[in-house]
């Protein structure tokens, strides 16, 4: 029951849109650090606004991108802050 708790709550926070700092992580969030570990491409240096910005011109095509266009455009604006919310948590 406990466990299911912050999944709820995340879950809820994608809903409404609102970013909710929660341990366990938003939904897609995982699916970032595949590729983006401390020794690959790092997300280390950037702050969760450059990385929603960055999503958001991916999205847009704003920024040319191999991978990333095709990734950002399965999320929302909401769902982007909310996983850089997570990402760059202490
Ligand atoms: C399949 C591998 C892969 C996955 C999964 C992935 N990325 Fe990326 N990411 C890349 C690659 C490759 C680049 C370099 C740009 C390009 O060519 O697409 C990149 C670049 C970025 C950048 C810019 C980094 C910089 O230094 O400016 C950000 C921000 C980013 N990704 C965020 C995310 C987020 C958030 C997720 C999860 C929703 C994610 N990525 C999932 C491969 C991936």
């Amino acid at each position: 029951m406990q466990t299911f708790f912050p999944r709820l709550l995340a879950a809820s926070a994608m809903l409404t849109g609102t970013v909710v700092m929660a341990d366990s992580p938003p939904a897609g969030a995982t699916s970032c650090t595949g590729c983006h570990a401390a020794d690959t491409i790092s997300l280390d240096a950037l702050s969760a606004d450059e990385i929603v910005q960055a999503m958001a011109d991916f999205r847009s095509g704003a920024r040319d991108s191999t991978l990333m266009q095709r990734i950002a455009a399965g999320f929302t604006t909401g769902e982007a802050e909310a996983i850089a919310a997570w990402l760059t948590r202490e």
